[in-house]
């Protein structure tokens, strides 16, 4: 359960005198002191939009082109909403939700996809857990790649840059707000937020004691560029009357055939393959060359071939992302990528696309956005705690991109020196960032619902507090499903298996 953080024994001392002091008196201060924040200190190239107090259990208007409609604010807290320069032609749009009841905590938000959109869902859930909570646009509105067009600066806040800023200023106003320094900093974001955390801890490594890098979006030029190739695989630009274009209504079977083949090599028949790389499926049971199967249930040998192209897991569920993945157009993260930074062209026509375009994109590299790096000495030598989840039936991200993030540091670092700061859980079943359509998820993140989530032995965020501020280092952590289902999960390379009566960790 989460306690307020401490500074070593001399606050714990004066905590334990006056716990209150963590937190503002009364809601008429928090409100008095939100309504003048502006004048409570300075704050680096930033201008504060405006500070508002904000009672509990309300909504309030996001703010942005991103979100439609009034967003949940639990914790009474102070809302600001300020915006930082962070060159001659960017600046990144933030708000900070600054609780009544803060814990002394520092926690700032990563984006997913080409985002772009505050996100008001981890607002909500760090200032309910009493973190002072930050969020940004990371410096441009909307998940376009159009955004960056012949426009450097802002790619360069979407990359990292932005997240550094805010963390600075950030920090300037949780002082002055509360009228003392936070003592520990967090950074927590999936996918592109999974990059940004990462590019965080390679480029600012004194920003964040701990760093939750979920389903990390890492090694991007050539992760974009397997969604290109997988997009003119499965079936474009060419569209959905080519050959080997597989409709939605297929994946469906495909996914049924591979779950009843291999669903029972965990120990378990629960419709969730807890090891994918395990099952080694017969794909000739799903071939309409096999009298078995009924015309409209089969695939042909041309799409059974881009069927398995490249990485996502077997069993993972395609049907749901389809229009974004597999709908026989290229997806939009490949193609605004290449049309509008790789090529800077919005004519590119994807005909055609391959390796070389690939090897392009890696050599031009803007902000070294690749994200591609095992040195996190310094970061680790600080103190720095990094913990990264995935989970295995991701349909956005394969998998693999967090395991090849891990062991490209400990080939880095060797593993005595990783072991020390850096972890990986695998989380069975879950898609990608454990998002709330998830079939069958075993969920450690922020769509959990309360309680036990605030139990650091099912919360990666609270695994991560205890760990920089406990030393207790999390070796384990509890699945728990939408159904209340618990599963054990083993930090990477271990794995989790079923002896019959409980799981255990195994090489
Ligand atoms: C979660 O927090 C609530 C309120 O502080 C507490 O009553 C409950 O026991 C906690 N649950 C766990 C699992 O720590
Ligand atoms: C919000 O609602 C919950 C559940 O009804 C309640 O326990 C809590 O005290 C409320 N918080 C505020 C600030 O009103
Ligand atoms: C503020 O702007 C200056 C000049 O552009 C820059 O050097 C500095 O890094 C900026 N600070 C932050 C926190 O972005
Ligand atoms: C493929 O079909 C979907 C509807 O299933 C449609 O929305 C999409 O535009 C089509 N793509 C192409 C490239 O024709």
């Amino acid at each position: 359960m989460l306690k307020p953080a401490t500074r070593g024994s001399v606050w714990l001392l004066v905590l334990s005198v006056a716990s209150a002091q963590q937190s503002l008196a009364t809601h008429s201060s928090g409100a008095h002191r939100c309504r003048k924040l502006a004048k409570l200190g300075r704050f680096e190239n930033t201008t504060i939009i405006s500070s508002t107090y904000v009672v509990g259990n309300s909504t309030v208007q996001p703010w942005g082109t991103c979100s439609m409609g009034p967003v949940a604010v639990t914790a009474p807290l102070c809302r600001v909403r300020f915006s930082v320069k962070t060159s001659k032609a960017s600046e990144a749009n933030a708000e900070a939700w600054l609780p009544d009841e803060w814990y002394g905590r520092f926690l700032a938000i990563g984006n997913g996809g080409l985002g772009g959109c505050i996100d008001y869902t981890y607002l909500n859930y760090g200032s309910s857990f009493h973190f002072a909570t930050f969020a940004s646009n990371h410096g441009h509105d909307g998940d376009q790649g159009q955004s960056f067009y012949k426009q450097p600066e802002v790619l360069h806040d979407y990359t990292g840059r932005s997240v550094h800023a805010v963390s600075v200023v950030g920090k300037q106003i949780v002082k002055a707000y509360y009228s003392k320094p936070h003592m520990k900093s967090y950074f927590i974001g999936c996918s592109a937020g999974g990059r940004q955390g990462t590019y965080s801890a390679l480029h600012w490594p004194e920003d964040f004691d701990g760093i939750i890098a979920a389903a990390p979006g890492t090694n991007f030029n050539i992760f974009l560029g397997s969604l290109g190739l997988l997009s003119v695989n499965t079936g474009a630009p060419e569209g959905n009357t080519s050959e080997s274009f597989v409709p939605k209504t297929l994946w469906a079977t495909v996914r049924a055939e591979i779950i009843k083949q291999c669903d029972g090599l965990d120990g378990v028949k629960d419709g969730v393959l807890d090891d994918p790389d395990a099952c080694k499926v017969q794909f000739e049971a799903l071939s309409c060359s096999n009298k078995a199967k009924a015309d409209s249930d089969c695939l042909t040998e041309v799409q059974l071939e881009a069927l398995l192209y490249p990485g996502y897991s077997l069993g993972s569920d395609a049907t749901v992302i389809f229009d974004a993945m597999f709908a026989g157009d290229v997806v939009w993260l490949a193609k605004d990528w290449w049309k509008y930074v790789v090529y800077e062209d919005p004519d590119y026509d994807f005909t055609g696309f391959g390796l070389d375009d690939i090897l392009a994109a890696e050599a031009l590299d803007p902000s070294q956005i690749s994200t591609f790096s095992g040195e996190f000495s310094e970061f680790a030598a600080r103190g720095g705690k990094f913990l990264s989840y995935h989970g295995t039936h991701d349909n956005i991200i394969p998998p693999g991109s967090a395991q090849r993030a891990y062991d490209l540091a400990v080939d880095t670092m060797g593993s005595t020196f990783v072991e020390e700061f850096y972890r990986l859980f695998m989380v069975p079943g879950m898609d990608h960032c454990g998002t709330p359509w998830s079939e069958v998820p075993f969920m450690i993140g922020h769509y959990l619902p309360l309680p036990p989530t605030n139990a650091s032995s099912h919360n990666i965020l609270l695994a991560l507090v205890d760990w920089v501020e406990g030393d207790n280092v999390p070796d384990t952590v509890i699945g728990t499903s939408s159904s209340g289902e618990e599963r054990l999960l083993c930090k990477h390379p271990l794995r989790s298996v079923w002896t019959g009566s409980q799981y255990v960790c195994q090489a």
